[in-house]
């Protein structure tokens, strides 16, 4: 019986084969080369808070608002794909008008 559980030598070098075949197609698909579109050099935000909005509590030094930061915030803010049903967004609830409470 126990004998069935060892492979031979010829099938421990197709198993080699296979794992090195498949060890270089992971490492080939591994490129330095960016082929999405470039971003733009991103730049500070300059935040503008609210009348009536409360002094920020925490501390943004170790991670800056920036313009694509804004924009990329923005964005995802206004996404219904993040949903379970792809159209309720953050702002579907957070309406800007009404200083994004719930309404
Ligand atoms: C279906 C409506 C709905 C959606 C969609 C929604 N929210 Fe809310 N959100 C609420 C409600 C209602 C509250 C208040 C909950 C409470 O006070 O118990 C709230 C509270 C919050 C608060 C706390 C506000 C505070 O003053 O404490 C934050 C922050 C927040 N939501 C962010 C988000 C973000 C970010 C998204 C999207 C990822 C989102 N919400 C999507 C309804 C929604």
């Amino acid at each position: 019986m126990i004998k069935h559980c060892y492979q031979s030598k010829r099938e421990q070098t197709g198993s080699l084969l296979i794992f090195l075949f498949l060890l270089l197609a992971i490492l080939n698909s591994c490129s330095d080369e960016y082929e999405g579109i470039p971003i733009d050099k991103d730049e500070a935000y300059d935040l503008e808070k609210p009348s009536g909005f409360p002094q920020m509590t925490f501390d943004i030094t170790g991670n800056p608002i920036t313009v694509n930061g804004v924009a990329l915030g923005k964005k995802l803010f206004y996404e219904g794909k993040l949903s379970r049903n792809n159209t309720i967004s953050c702002g579907f609830c957070h309406i800007q008008e009404y200083a994004f409470t719930h309404h």
